[in-house]
């Protein structure tokens, strides 16, 4: 579970976040929607410990993540998948490589990763890309690499940041199928990071919208209306209500 106390991120006098509270539970899926620079990848970054806040508190589990030492930080980060918007893929490693990747920083032994991440590509639908360079891939099938990599170390937390950016309706649904199947298959408490209002409705059931800095809204998506600041992000794509 994650858990979120007065969380404040101040980059010199530039407010990014001011004040956020958010609890999620364990194997709950939660989609964070809000407009390009309000701070949605930087809430992500303080979660997994890649930001350090300007004050409040973040928990994953019995672990205070802002304050954590190292050691601790990296034993907890093996727990976590993450999806990096662009996917963050090295170009001079083979498609299998970059998969391998994790498990290989964590001790896994060759063969056995090579296994692992085989199974983990096979499964977001990249049989046969094994050998081929990031660079030789399309959009969609880099964000597949991206989710492979996140998955392939079994995660008990699996963070999406921007799965479906650049890419057309068409793939994006595919990401989504892809999405929702790990959603259902793996159990990991799961926090998509996203502008995408469609996928919003696909993961509807918990949706944080972010605005000044703040939760603006928490709640189901078909709910939105309660929120006006919401409603006037949806825009023209209140029909999906
Ligand atoms: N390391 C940093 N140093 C200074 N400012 C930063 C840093 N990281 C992010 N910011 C600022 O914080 C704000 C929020 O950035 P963030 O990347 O979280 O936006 P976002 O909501 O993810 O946007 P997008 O939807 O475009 O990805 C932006 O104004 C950005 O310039
Ligand atoms: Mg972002």
């Amino acid at each position: 579970m994650i858990r979120i106390k007065d969380l404040r991120m101040y980059f010199g006098r530039h407010k990014v976040l001011d004040g956020i509270n958010l609890e999620i539970g364990r194997g709950e899926t939660v989609v964070v929607l809000g407009r390009s620079g309000v701070g949605k990848s930087v809430l992500l970054k303080c979660i997994v410990g890649l930001l350090k806040p300007t004050s409040g508190e973040v928990w994953v589990e019995d672990v205070r993540v802002d304050t954590a030492s190292w050691d601790v930080l990296s034993r907890l980060r093996k727990k976590f998948g993450y999806v990096f918007q662009g996917a963050a893929l090295f170009d001079w490693m083979t498609v299998l490589e970059n998969v391998m990747l994790p498990l290989r920083e964590m001790g896994v032994e060759y063969e056995e990763a090579k296994r692992r991440a085989i199974q983990s590509l096979n499964h977001v639908g990249l049989k046969g890309s094994y050998g081929k360079y990031p660079s030789e891939l399309s959009g969609g099938m880099r964000k597949r690499v991206g989710i492979a990599r996140a998955i392939v170390v079994n995660p008990a937390y699996l963070f999406y940041d921007e799965p479906t950016s650049g890419l057309d309706p068409q793939t994006s649904r595919m990401i989504y199928d892809l999405m929702q199947t790990l959603d259902e298959e793996l159990d990991a408490t799961t926090v998509i990071i996203s502008h995408d209002v469609v996928l919003a409705k696909r993961f509807g059931r918990r949706v944080v919208y972010l605005d000044d800095g703040r939760i603006e809204y928490d709640g189901p998506f078909e709910h939105a209306h309660r929120s006006p600041k919401f409603m006037e992000f949806l825009g023209e794509h209140v029909h999906l209500l």
